[in-house]
């Protein structure tokens, strides 16, 4: 049993992707650390606006009532990379999620499958969100209309990034912590990578004695990231943190994180801690190509939930297709 603290953080990550950041609900479940936060001032998250076209792997995952509630990466032409705290119920995906109203360049698309880790904690409100990974399939492919879209890559390196490397997160999350009003356009803000040991002493003291801390809920497939005033927050879970190429629509973007949970934001006490995607590689790597990609994914029959580490290729698995279609660094597994 995790100590009572974590859990409003988790609870309000579980209420938010259900309820929108407008869901008050949501941000008043982590109140019993109002007090705390009031001490360092407003949570300004210290975005800008991402340019135009910059970040053509982003996607957004809208319900179909409250909106977006989480961002997520195209990482093959019919599948996207998110946290799996964000899915659940029901929902699309808008490709091209430069802003949040639609534009003739978005596009929604329906979920086919989704494949959650399966060491992703069954019991969300008994836990910090560990393997916070899920793959999502949607029923047709990218590519078949036509849209100016990237593949994110996907980092296989462990010894990368390293700390103080900088990294960048989007989303159209909440630009400060007591908003509740999303971001119409698409954020980006830059951040510094942190060791795993430093990021496990983050806490909070008060009159001599820990009151809030990270300790070991931070595990080795967590990654995370910090800057002065700057963080991701509630409704950028599920965007991807990325090592910034040059490519003009993040063609050559390494996607090193997946934003997951963090106590308040931007919290000097508290950096932002997100998925390492280096640490799932394989996993990740695996469900993109079990089974392979079609040319009519709807034809696939192959059973694609909760497969395991050790799950053989499938051996309809063409890996030129795959090839063209993703970009896992590193080569292929
Ligand atoms: N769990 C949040 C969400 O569902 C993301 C929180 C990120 N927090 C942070 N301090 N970086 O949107």
């Amino acid at each position: 049993m995790k100590p009572l603290l974590l859990q409003p953080l988790f609870v309000a990550g579980f209420f938010f992707r259900s309820s929108c950041a407008a869901d008050d609900g949501g941000l008043r479940l982590r109140g019993g650390q109002d007090d705390t936060m009031a001490r360092y001032g407003p949570r300004i998250i210290g975005g800008t606006a991402a340019p135009p076209g910059r970040y053509k792997h982003f996607v957004s995952l809208r319900h179909p009532f409250y909106g977006h509630f989480c961002g997520a990466s195209l990482v093959a032409a019919d599948t996207v990379l998110t946290a799996a705290h964000c899915v659940d119920g029901s929902y699309y995906v808008v490709v091209n999620s430069e802003e949040l109203s639609l534009t003739p360049d978005s596009h929604k698309f329906d979920v086919r499958k989704e494949i959650i880790h399966p060491n992703y904690p069954i019991d969300e409100f008994d836990a910090a969100p560990a393997h916070d990974y899920v793959l999502i399939f949607l029923n047709e492919t990218v590519t078949s209309r036509n849209l100016q879209v990237e593949y994110i890559k996907l980092n296989s390196n462990s010894d990368e990034p390293k700390q103080n490397d900088p990294v960048t997160v989007v989303g159209h999350g909440v630009n400060e912590y007591s908003s509740t009003e999303l971001s119409e356009t698409l954020m980006e803000v830059e951040l510094f990578v942190l060791s795993n040991e430093q990021c496990k002493e983050s806490k909070l003291e008060s009159g001599g004695q820990v009151v809030l801390s990270y300790g070991d809920d931070i595990t080795d497939e967590m990654i995370c990231a910090q800057d002065v005033g700057e963080d991701s927050c509630q409704g950028d879970s599920g965007g991807p943190l990325f090592v910034k190429g040059n490519d003009p629509g993040g063609a050559d973007d390494v996607q090193v994180g997946i934003v997951s949970w963090g106590y308040g934001c931007a919290d000097p006490n508290f950096p932002g801690v997100y998925s390492r995607i280096s640490e799932e590689y394989e996993w990740i790597a695996r469900q993109i190509c079990t089974p392979c990609l079609h040319s009519n994914p709807r034809s696939i029959t192959v059973e694609r939930v909760y497969q395991s580490g050790s799950t053989k290729l499938s051996p309809h698995c063409d890996r030129s297709t795959i090839h063209q279609s993703t970009k896992l660094v590193g080569g292929w597994i």
